[in-house]
C-alpha cells in the first residue's frame, strides 16, 4: 500500500464502483471547467430549441479530469440516452454498425479513447457523423455490394487524452472541441466536500484544503485520496477526517506536499542525476525509469509541466530550477 502509485490511470475495480456513486449527474453539480461548462450549456440549449441533435463534441485532456463524467452529463442535459464504446474495442465495421443502428434520434454515442480507434473504423464514422448515413459493404469478395443505411441524427462525444493522435479528418468533424484543464485547489476542495457528503464522512475544512493541494489538480485523485484518508480515520476510530490524520495518511501513501508521488520523483531524479538535468529524449527517459512513453506523456508529464518542474524542448525534457529546489538538490 505504501508504495502504491496514486496517479495510475487504471483504477481498481473498487474505485470504479465508488466512481459511480460520487460522479455528478447534472451540469450544476459538475464543479469547475467553467468555460467548457458554460459553452456546453449554450449549445445544449440551442440544440433543444432547434429540436436537433447537438453537434459532435470532442473532449480532451489528462486522465481523471472529468471527460467521461461530462459525456454522461451532456446526455442527461439533452434528456437523451447514452451508448458507450471505447476506441480499441471497436474492431470490426460490424461492431460500429451495430452500435450506430441502435441509436434513437438525439442520442449520445460516447467513444472513449477515440484516438485508439482503428483507421478503417474511422472511415465508416465520417459519413455517419456528417450525413447520418452508414455505408457498408456486405457479402464476400466477388459478390459484395455497398449498402447505405440512414441513421437517426445523433451526437458523437469523443474523449481522448491525446488530441494530437487524432487524424485531421476525424478532428475536423467535431463541431465542439473542448480541452479540460487541471482544477484549482478551491475547485478540488469543493469536489472533496461533495464526496464527503455523498459518502457520509465529514472532513474538516483545513483537511479538505490539504487533500486538495496534494491531488495533482485531478478530481479522480482527490476522490481516491479522500477514500484512503477515510480508511485511516476509520481505523483510528475518528468520526471526522481532521488535518492530522490527513497528513499522516498522505505521508504514508508517499504523496508529497505538491501531490507528487514516487514515479514523479523517479522521473525528475532520473533527468537530474542520470541525464545531468536534461535535455533527455522521452525514449531514454522511459527506459531509464521503466514506464511506458505514453504513460509518461499522458499521465505524469502534463502536471509536472503545469506546475513548472519540467520543460519540453525540441531536444527533449529538462528539469527546471524549481525541480532542483523541490527535490532539494544543488545544481552543479
Ligand atoms: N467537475 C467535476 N466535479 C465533480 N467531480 C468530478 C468532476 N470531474 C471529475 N469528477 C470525479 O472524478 C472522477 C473521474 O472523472 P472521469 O472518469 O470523468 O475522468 P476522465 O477524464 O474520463 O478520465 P480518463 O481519461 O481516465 O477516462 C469521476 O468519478 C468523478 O467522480
Ligand atoms: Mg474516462
Amino acid at each position: 500500500m505504501e508504495n502504491e502509485s496514486v496517479v495510475t490511470k487504471y483504477a481498481l475495480q473498487e474505485d470504479n464502483i465508488m466512481d459511480n456513486t460520487i460522479r455528478p449527474e447534472t451540469i450544476e453539480e459538475y464543479i469547475g471547467q467553467t468555460d467548457v461548462k458554460e459553452n456546453i450549456k449554450v449549445f445544449v440549449e440551442a440544440a433543444k430549441i432547434r429540436n436537433e441533435a447537438l453537434d459532435h463534441v470532442l473532449l480532451y485532456g489528462p486522465p481523471g479530469l472529468g471527460k467521461t463524467t461530462l459525456a454522461f452529463i451532456i446526455a442527461h442535459e439533452l434528456g437523451t440516452h447514452i451508448k458507450t464504446a471505447s476506441g480499441p474495442s471497436i474492431e470490426k465495421s460490424g461492431d460500429l454498425a451495430a452500435i450506430l443502428s441502435s441509436l434513437e434520434p438525439g442520442d449520445v454515442l460516447f467513444i472513449d479513447e477515440i484516438h485508439r480507434m482503428p483507421r478503417y473504423i474511422e472511415e465508416i464514422l465520417y459519413p455517419a457523423m456528417e450525413d447520418f448515413s452508414l455505408d457498408i459493404i456486405v457479402g464476400s469478395e466477388g459478390n459484395s455490394r455497398n449498402i447505405k443505411i440512414d441513421l437517426p441524427p445523433f451526437t458523437l462525444v469523443g474523449a481522448t487524452t491525446r488530441a494530437g493522435d487524432l487524424s485531421a479528418p476525424l478532428r475536423d468533424r467535431f463541431g465542439i472541441i473542448s480541452k479540460l484543464q487541471f482544477y484549482t485547489t478551491e475547485e478540488l476542495c469543493a469536489i472533496i466536500k461533495r464526496t464527503s457528503r455523498v459518502l457520509d464522512m465529514e472532513i474538516a475544512d483545513d483537511a479538505a484544503i490539504e487533500l486538495a493541494k496534494r491531488s495533482r489538480g485531478t478530481p479522480r485523485i482527490a476522490n481516491r485520496l479522500f477514500k484512503r484518508v477515510r480508511d485511516f480515520a476509520l481505523v483510528k476510530g475518528k468520526e471526522k477526517i481532521d488535518l492530522e490524520i490527513t497528513k499522516e495518511a498522505l505521508n504514508r501513501l508517499k504523496v508529497d506536499n505538491l501531490g507528487l508521488d514516487k514515479t514523479d520523483h523517479e522521473l525528475l531524479l532520473a533527468i537530474i542525476e542520470k541525464f545531468s538535468g536534461g535535455p533527455v529524449g522521452i525514449e531514454a527517459l522511459s527506459s531509464s525509469i521503466g514506464e511506458e512513453v505514453t504513460t509518461i506523456e499522458d499521465v505524469y508529464e502534463p502536471y509536472l509541466l503545469q506546475i513548472g518542474l519540467l520543460k519540453r524542448t525540441s531536444r527533449g525534457r529538462i528539469a527546471t530550477e524549481k525541480a532542483y529546489e523541490v527535490l532539494g538538490i544543488k545544481r552543479n
